[in-house]
């Protein structure tokens, strides 16, 4: 079996905004927020809280569920849109901190770096992780090759991986960018023959251009964002994206059906902004792919109906009825159960896809359905602007996996804010942190030299 993610661990801040106090405090219509945008509630990192701890205690977490320790682990690698210096990777703080629990020196044996590509680079550091076990080089100079609890770890597994995605959405107060806030961090365990999703392998289509859709200069604390053009950047790039993945998933046999591609993918993770996005991208694949399906369907006839559609009058309309029908099923079963922890936390840039992957797992599980086997499809967009489509198979342990849930149980003892304190929060004017934490990482101070000290609260 191909390598992939054998579990995940999340973080989300306690603090979060909901929509209703938003919407009144901006004169923004309620409806708007929650049918328009998709929103609920936005995840907001307390005064201690910066994408460093998050991380930290996402791995943490997902260590002490799967028993981890140090010496089972070869790379810890960190995708984020907020790096905290210009040169030491996020990487290197997150691990001083795990060695606060686990000993100075536990993890000097691990490689790591941080990737950085807007929202797409939590996906280009899985696949990374992902090719780094295939290939086999996990299980160079190994010395132990043991889980802590025996049974569950075989000696040839190698050395895992730990994948962090970890970032905080944030935009200026009174922009549109504003009610898609959000922060939170995800921790991957990749493994070889991974419990939750194994992936498919030479099936990934990457593609990228030079756009200006959403950028954060330096010295910027919030981006720059030309939203309307995001919006078509997104859709335009997943779609090409798609294609390419398309024919690679065709070719490679991972999926066999060519005349009804989507009837073959059972679930869509995307990257979600907010949570009307993954509706969006998938009318646009949709539609590309209604036209294949027809043009199958009608043959010879197939080309005047793609090229001239308009001739066909009244008949183009009901085809057209008709895709959005098909379009509202597919979501309704493919994409909607990916929303729930996009519609409660926000945009959290290079983890959102993995949010979905986790809101999927966790709905159709608690739905009782039957998951092993079932194809899921990621497709992750960053801004500038790349986007990259790859799919993976859920593997027949994914129940003892997800365990009593992924995502509810990191939004549990949850605290919402007023907005004032939202508001000093944001434009930083908190003395002392609004959340008592336990069990998590925080910030206590920073230097004069550009050191951020960090402590771990019990
Ligand atoms: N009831 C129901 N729906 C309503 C409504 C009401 N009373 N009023 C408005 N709406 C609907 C609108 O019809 C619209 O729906 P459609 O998109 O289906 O047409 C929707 O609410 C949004 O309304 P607007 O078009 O007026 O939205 P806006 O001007 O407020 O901006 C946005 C939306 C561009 C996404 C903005 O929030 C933004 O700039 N966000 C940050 C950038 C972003 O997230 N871009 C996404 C792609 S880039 C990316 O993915 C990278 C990343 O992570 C940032």
């Amino acid at each position: 079996m191909e390598a992939g993610i054998d579990d995940i661990a999340l973080f989300i801040p306690r603090l979060y905004v909901d929509y209703r106090d938003f919407a009144d405090a901006r004169s923004v219509s309620r409806e708007k927020l929650e049918k328009g945008i998709g929103v609920k509630q936005m995840a907001i990192p307390d005064s201690d809280e910066d994408t460093a701890t998050m991380a930290a205690t996402a791995c943490l977490r997902l260590m002490r569920k799967n028993n981890l320790s140090p010496k089972n682990i070869g790379r810890i690698d960190i995708a984020t849109e907020g790096g905290l210096d210009e040169s030491k990777p996020l990487t290197t703080y997150v691990i001083g901190m795990l060695e606060q629990v686990y000993g100075k020196g536990s993890f000097q044996h691990c490689m790591g770096v941080e990737y950085k590509s807007a929202c797409v680079a939590g996906s280009r550091a899985l696949l990374d992780s992902v090719n780094w076990i295939n290939s086999g080089e996990n299980k160079a100079g190994l010395v132990v090759r043991h889980r802590e609890s025996p049974g569950t770890w075989a000696p040839s597994e190698g050395r895992a991986a730990i994948v962090i995605a970890s970032d905080i959405a944030k935009y200026d107060i009174g922009s549109p960018g504003e009610y898609t806030q959000g922060a939170g961090a995800v921790a991957m365990l990749v493994t070889e023959n991974p419990r939750l999703v194994s992936l498919d392998r030479g099936v990934a289509s990457w593609v990228m251009q030079d756009d200006y859709d959403f950028y954060r200069p330096h010295g910027h604390e919030t981006p720059i964002v030309n939203g309307k053009h995001s919006l078509d950047c997104y859709v335009e790039q997943v779609a090409r994206a798609f294609r390419g993945f398309k024919g690679n998933a065709l070719q490679t046999g991972a999926v066999k059906n060519s005349h009804d591609f989507t009837g073959a993918i059972d679930y869509f993770a995307f990257h979600l902004p907010f949570p009307k996005m993954g509706k969006k991208a998938l009318e646009r694949i949709l539609a590309e792919e209604y036209v294949d399906e027809i043009t199958h369907i009608l043959g010879p006839f197939g080309p005047l109906l793609t090229n001239e559609r308009d001739m066909l009058g009244d008949k183009s309309k009901l085809m057209e009825i008709l895709r959005i029908k098909k379009s509202e099923n597919v979501f309704r079963q493919k994409v909607e159960p990916s929303v729930i922890g996009c519609a409660h936390v926000g945009n959290i840039y290079t983890g959102s896809v993995f949010l979905s992957l986790a809101s999927i797992l966790d709905t159709e599980h608690n739905a009782r359905k039957s998951l092993a086997g079932r194809r899921v499809v990621f497709l992750s967009y960053g801004s500038g602007s790349s986007a990259v489509v790859y799919s993976g198979v859920i593997g027949e342990g994914y129940a003892d996996a997800i365990g009593r849930g992924i995502v509810a149980p990191a939004l549990e003892g949850r605290q919402r804010l007023s907005m004032e304190q939202y508001g000093a929060l944001h434009r930083k004017e908190t003395k002392e942190p609004v959340a008592e934490k336990r069990d998590q990482f925080v910030l206590k101070s920073k230097d004069g030299e550009g050191r951020r000290h960090y402590a771990y609260n019990k």
